[in-house]
């Protein structure tokens, strides 16, 4: 039997290792939506293995919502020079700081929204009718984080606020369906391998499990909260609605 692939956009930053690491240990391909060269060479060196095996590289603009972002790579997809997909992992980022509401730029705040909810919203929009088409369950899961209500961090929290929303309406579009859709609240700081060993935070490595619970899993339509270590043992879901 062929593989499954999983679809990752935002596949070379903290939480997006973590996803690859998380599908590549559970025998699956990823299909790694990047910007550039640089970006597929960093992340080969963040999973550490030095090899690519398993994965494919597409350029793509995720900020886009026409044919040059994942509206363009399914459109690939389709015609066949790009593999399928079984399943999609959002966590594309965008600034993480506390600047004041008042020092925040109109620039900086929308092209903030573009990358943190945005492109989740544009990805959501371009993968869901191909899932829908497909004769298997599927899955597409969304990375959120606890900023969106303690607001520390104005700017990335703001975002957060706008994707409970959009998770909240996915999943309840979702439920009758064959997309098994999950959001994964996370409440602690995880970051690539080398990074979070010098900040004394959760390494993208640990955090992969819970990625690969949810994948093996049938948890659907649920907020999964990451807020303590026992969470990255141990799936804890809860329904919103
Ligand atoms: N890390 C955490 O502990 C944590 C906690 C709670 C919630 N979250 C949420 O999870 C999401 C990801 O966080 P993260 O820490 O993994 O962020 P990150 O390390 O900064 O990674 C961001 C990812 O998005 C991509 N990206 C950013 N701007 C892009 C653009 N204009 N075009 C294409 N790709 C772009 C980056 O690609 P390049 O490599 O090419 O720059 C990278 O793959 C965020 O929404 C964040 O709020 C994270």
């Amino acid at each position: 039997m062929e593989p499954e692939t999983v679809l990752i956009l935002g596949a070379t930053g903290n939480i997006g290792v973590s996803a690859v690491k998380a599908a590549l240990s559970s025998n699956r391909h990823v299909l790694a939506i990047v910007r550039n060269k640089d970006s597929a060479d960093k992340l080969i060196h963040h999973i550490g293995s030095g090899s690519s095996e398993g994965i494919t590289f597409v350029e793509a603009d995720v900020l886009a919502d026409d044919e040059r972002g994942i509206k363009g790579v399914v459109e690939r997809v389709s015609a066949g020079e790009v593999p399928g997909f079984q399943h999609v992992y959002s966590c594309v980022g965008g600034e993480y700081t506390t600047d004041s509401l008042l020092d925040i730029s109109t620039e900086r705040l929308r092209y903030n929204m573009n990358a943190m909810f945005e492109a989740a919203f544009f990805a959501y929009r371009a993968t869901i009718p191909y899932l829908l088409a497909q004769p298997s369950p599927t899955t597409w899961t969304l990375c959120t984080g606890s900023q969106g209500d303690i607001a520390t961090h104005p700017l990335p929290a703001m975002t957060q606020g706008a994707l409970f929303s959009f998770a909240l309406a996915a999943a309840r579009e979702t439920e009758g369906t064959n997309v098994r859709f999950n959001e994964v609240y996370l409440g602690m700081r995880v970051e690539v391998d080398e990074e979070a060993v010098k900040h004394g935070v959760v390494r993208a490595s640990e955090f992969a499990g819970v990625y690969e619970r949810v994948l093996e899993g049938d948890v659907k339509s649920s907020r999964v909260l990451v807020e303590s270590l026992e969470d990255l043992e141990n799936l804890r879901a809860v329904k919103r609605f």
